[in-house]
């Protein structure tokens, strides 16, 4: 509760922002600016209620910009400026109030208050649905082809060698003759048992 500014900035920090930081709830001030850390912004740096400026601008951030930072009703100053975050700067808080130099510098953060809208996003999305539905109906349109050509030469098969194939004529008209009265008698028979 005693400690309540942090000044780290301009040095060669490497690594994760510890995250027993979220521990020290008197922080009034928190700069890591201008070193080479990276990972990402703690979740829980919301909180820190006292906190009133943070910059963790110049380091090598990623990921979400967490929405519990939209928690800290007293953040008059915040710069997360020149980093690798990205994802939608969270809507509908005061995170979004921020003039947009907080956020510039970070190509895959869009977003109010920047330009930048959700279309990257959408179209990063459909496009491997669009890939699979794709390849689907080549799939499916080959398997139709190879069954109607499948189809089509085994009946051409058939017709051609009943037609043209003497020895093959004789049988096969014995044998539809034999079906058909097997049929008959079926049906008969089907007939009298039923009374
Ligand atoms: C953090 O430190 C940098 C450089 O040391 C300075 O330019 C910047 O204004 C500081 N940020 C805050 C919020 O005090």
């Amino acid at each position: 509760m005693l400690l309540t500014g942090i000044d780290f900035s301009s040095n060669h920090l490497t690594g994760k922002i510890p995250k027993e930081i979220e521990l020290l709830f008197g922080l009034v001030l928190l700069n890591l600016s201008r070193n080479s850390l990276n990972g990402e912004i703690i979740s829980n740096t919301g909180n820190l209620q006292s906190l009133e400026f943070l910059d963790l601008s110049r380091n090598h951030l990623s990921g979400k910009i967490p929405s519990s930072l939209s928690k800290i009703d007293r953040l008059a100053m915040l710069d997360l400026s020149n980093n690798d975050l990205d994802g939608k700067i969270p809507i509908g808080t005061q995170l979004e109030s921020f003039d947009p130099v907080t956020y510039e510098g970070n190509p895959n953060l869009y977003g109010e208050p920047l330009n930048k809208k959700c279309q990257e996003e959408t179209t990063e999305d459909q496009r491997p649905v669009a890939q699979v539905s794709d390849d689907n109906s080549i799939f499916l349109e080959a398997l139709y082809m190879s069954m109607g050509i499948g189809f089509f030469t085994g009946f051409c098969g058939f017709i051609v060698s009943v037609l043209f194939i003497s020895s093959y004529r004789e049988p096969y008209s014995k044998f539809l003759n034999s079906l058909v009265i097997r049929i008959y008698l079926i049906k008969n028979s089907l007939y009298m048992a039923r009374g």
